[in-house]
């Protein structure tokens, strides 16, 4: 995601509808207001550390078969070590990570580390690697190279594991950024209304309209997370659904502050946040909620109707006090040479309204041209989307400046490995080809994926 509009316009806005169900009661009874019941928001296990070595990050992660419930429905889905989300792997810049990855399904299966910058062979792919097999372990070995917030998840039979729940983040710390008081996760995932929720085939996530989808956050609805105030809060937000776009609006003292590679250039008051995709928050707790709002975005064509409100993500603050001030993040400086305006790889996305052809330069994976990239190829990209649908277009291994779209440069320059490409845009991205490795390059709409809307990219020595 990038962001939209600068900090200022927050401040100069109305201030976001109130949500509280308490705020409209009727005034037949006077006596009390009923507080609204809102489920707490499930906090994500950390990976334990397996490795005592303090640069060393070595975890054990198992998929297999797991029940769980949404809503108050059960779903016989997926996990990782038994938790949807699976558990949040950290590391801190430099260190090596080591994930001892056992199948405890009975299919194959892989992990895509997205967004991390990894080594081709550990990049979880099957374009010449074989996937994990049942019953097998596979170990993935790789530096923590660049701070963010990635996301990892099986790139096997994609669209159906990931939506039975195979998901969980891999967080990289920069320990020059500011401390926090709390550094939490969320992951998001939508659920289609008009389907079943026990999925016999996976694709339980349906509903492609924004409007239909119930959201959850750590696997609850609507969730709030009590927090004393005082507390300033670094929130990793994760979008996990398979096609569900989060539209979020931030409530006063929560801020956007970094997309998929860490820090922008500035904060930013909206985020869209297509599947894949990922946002970070600063929060500060004073005395009132604090937050997000989502409202109901179509991939088919952006905000639905008068943009409902459909999810909320709030901290509660325990009680009354004062906020701490906003931390004074380095944000990063954009780089500033100009687009040279040549154009080393095209990709132009197409599909048919009835939603059964995606393409990418005409090609349906894996009946595609591989490109080649000399390594070291300060590589400019023009993705052109002239589909009827938006498409989060996600590249593997490296990540990339957004230079313009549609030709207008964006000043901010924001670098992401994930980037929404609306109805009709043409977006230019630029990344240096540092990573050899053949490298998938794909919507992230995983039926759109699945239905063909992935190539692959050669970058040779
Ligand atoms: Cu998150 Cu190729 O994927
Ligand atoms: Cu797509």
């Amino acid at each position: 995601m990038r962001p939209l509009l600068p900090l200022l316009f927050l401040l100069a806005c109305d201030p976001p509808p109130a949500t509280d169900a308490s705020d409209s009661t009727d005034t037949t009874d006077d006596t009390d207001v009923v507080p609204e019941v809102r489920p707490a928001l499930p906090i994500i296990p950390d990976a334990e550390d397996l490795d005592e070595d303090p640069d060393v990050v070595r975890v054990a992660l198992t998929a297999a078969p797991h029940t769980f419930t949404i809503g108050g429905q059960e779903v016989e889905g997926y996990a990782y070590n038994g938790g949807v989300p699976g558990p949040t792997i950290r590391a801190k810049l430099g260190d090596t990570v080591i994930v001892e990855i056992t199948n405890g399904l009975e299919d194959p299966t892989t992990v895509h580390w997205h967004g991390a910058h990894v080594p081709y062979a550990m990049d979880g792919v099957t374009w010449t690697e074989d996937p994990i097999a049942p019953g097998e372990t596979f170990t993935a070995t790789f530096t923590a190279t660049h701070a963010g917030t990635s996301w990892y998840h099986p790139h096997f039979d994609t669209a159906r594991q990931v939506d039975l729940g195979l998901y969980g983040a891999l967080v990289v710390t920069d320990p020059d950024e500011p401390a926090v008081d709390r550094d939490l996760v969320v992951i998001a995932d939508a659920w289609g209304e008009h389907d079943a929720r026990t999925p016999p085939e996976g694709d339980n996530h349906h509903g492609l309209d924004g409007a239909g989808m119930t959201w959850t956050f750590n696997g609850a609805i609507d969730p709030v997370l009590d927090v004393e105030p005082g507390e300033r809060v670094r929130l990793r937000l994760i979008n996990a659904s398979n096609t569900g776009y989060l539209d979020l609006a931030p409530t006063s003292g929560a801020r956007f502050i970094a997309g998929d590679q860490g820090l922008w250039a500035g904060p930013a008051d909206h985020a869209l946040l297509g599947p894949g995709d990922r946002v970070e928050a600063e929060l500060v707790v004073g005395g009132d909620d604090v937050g997000f709002d989502n409202h109901a975005y179509s991939l088919y064509g952006g905000t639905v109707g008068a943009g409902e409100l459909t999810a909320r993500l709030h901290l509660r603050p325990t009680a009354a006090g004062a906020a701490p001030a906003l931390a004074d993040w380095p944000w990063r400086s954009p780089s500033t040479s100009p687009d040279p305006g040549r154009t080393d790889l095209r990709f132009v996305l197409q599909g048919d309204s009835a939603g059964e052809h995606w393409t990418i330069n005409g090609e349906t994976f894996p009946d595609v041209t591989v490109p080649y990239v000399p390594i070291g190829q300060d590589t400019l990209v023009e993705v052109r989307n002239i589909s009827p649908t938006n498409h989060p277009f996600h590249m593997h291994g490296h990540a990339f400046e957004v230079l313009s779209i549609d030709g207008v440069p964006l000043p901010d320059r924001p670098v992401e490995d994930t980037v929404d490409v609306g109805i009709r845009q043409t977006m230019r991205l630029r990344f240096l080809a540092d990573n050899a490795g053949y490298w998938m390059t794909h919507c992230h709409i995983l039926p759109h994926a699945e239905g063909g809307m992935m190539t692959v990219v050669e970058v040779g020595e």
